[in-house]
């Protein structure tokens, strides 16, 4: 079976894509795949330029868009495999557009009934108002509506500091979310789609760090970060946990794998925070860290999406 692997590509997230690349094409058999790796350039330029990249991805069975961030992971890649009539792993091209843009990601979990975080979304020239302030309530989180790894995230606790915040944000989306914060833990659920169509949620992974919050740095630079799989969790809330995870995979018509990220609030009910519909997958990133405490090696599980990629 002859499988491209994409990474890297014009997001704020391209060396986190060069690592789930690298990972994904050393854990991919090579008794049983030929291997032909991509890196789509930093300045958005391919190899060899956009028409023979094209040529070649239509030459492969299956391609693995292991990107991150707008551009790679918020459909429009997924547009370009679907013109060049090439099977590939993961969701098409509504999903990651939704998934990516965790404005229209709340409404579309909010229609479901989900909970998510209260928010403020600003365009460009939009006011923030007393009233909005009373409504989040301090801190809040202000948040690139489409960005990923915390990028551009900042934990505000006091108004004053909320101009330069905003701007942070805006150095990676003109649409920006100002969110009121949800107390709660933080936890994981990844989801993957079997070949025959069925959907099975891991163990549910909690996430422990001694930062302000789960930041870029607390996500791949600081060694106090702890991952704790199956999370301490009783049967009920880890059951509510993955129904939820499911509800959520169906409800933005993902395809073969999401990571749902939660805050589970004091009470026990799950508050969506956002989904990553093409997770990190460097070998220390929560999905495949959850697959394997779940009995699904690194190689499996890429033999499973690929599976299901072609169905
Ligand atoms: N956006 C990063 C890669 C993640 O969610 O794992
Ligand atoms: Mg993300």
């Amino acid at each position: 079976i002859s499988v491209a692997v994409l990474s890297g590509g014009p997001s704020g997230e391209h060396e986190v894509s060069r690592a789930s690349g690298k990972a994904i094409r050393d854990h991919l058999d090579p008794g049983r795949y030929d291997v032909v790796e991509i890196v789509w350039g930093r300045d958005g330029t391919w190899p060899d330029g956009l028409a023979a990249t094209i040529a070649l991805l239509g030459t492969v069975d299956v391609v693995i868009p292991a990107l991150h961030g707008p551009g790679g992971e918020d459909g429009t890649v997924q547009g370009l495999l679907e013109l060049a009539g090439v099977r590939y792993v993961g969701s098409g091209v509504k999903a990651g557009a939704v998934g990516m843009d965790k404005d229209f990601t709340k409404r579309a979990l909010a229609a479901r009934g989900l909970t998510v975080a209260d928010d403020l979304v600003l365009r460009p020239g939009d006011e923030v108002t007393d009233d909005h302030r009373d409504g989040l309530g301090l801190p809040v989180f202000v948040k690139p509506a489409r960005a990923g790894s915390s990028l551009g995230v900042t934990r505000v606790d006091d108004w004053s500091d909320l101009p330069k915040a905003i701007l942070t944000a805006r150095e990676h989306d003109p649409k920006i979310l100002v969110e009121a914060a949800v107390r709660g833990r933080e936890i994981d659920v990844a989801v993957l789609e079997l070949p025959d169509g069925r959907l099975k949620a891991g163990p549910p992974l909690e996430i422990h760090t001694g930062r302000d919050f789960f930041d870029h740095e607390a996500k791949y630079s600081d060694a106090a970060t702890r991952f704790e799989i199956p999370a301490r969790l009783d049967p009920s809330a880890t059951a509510l946990l993955q129904r939820t995870a499911l509800d959520v995979f169906d409800a933005l018509e993902c395809r073969g794998l999401v990571r749902v990220d939660f805050f589970l609030t004091p009470g026990g009910h799950p508050v969506v925070n956002e989904v990553n519909t093409f997770p990190g997958f460097a070998p220390a990133s929560q999905f495949p860290r959850i697959w394997a405490a779940a009995g699904l090696s690194y190689p499996a599980l890429l033999d499973l999406l690929i599976n299901t990629a072609l169905g």
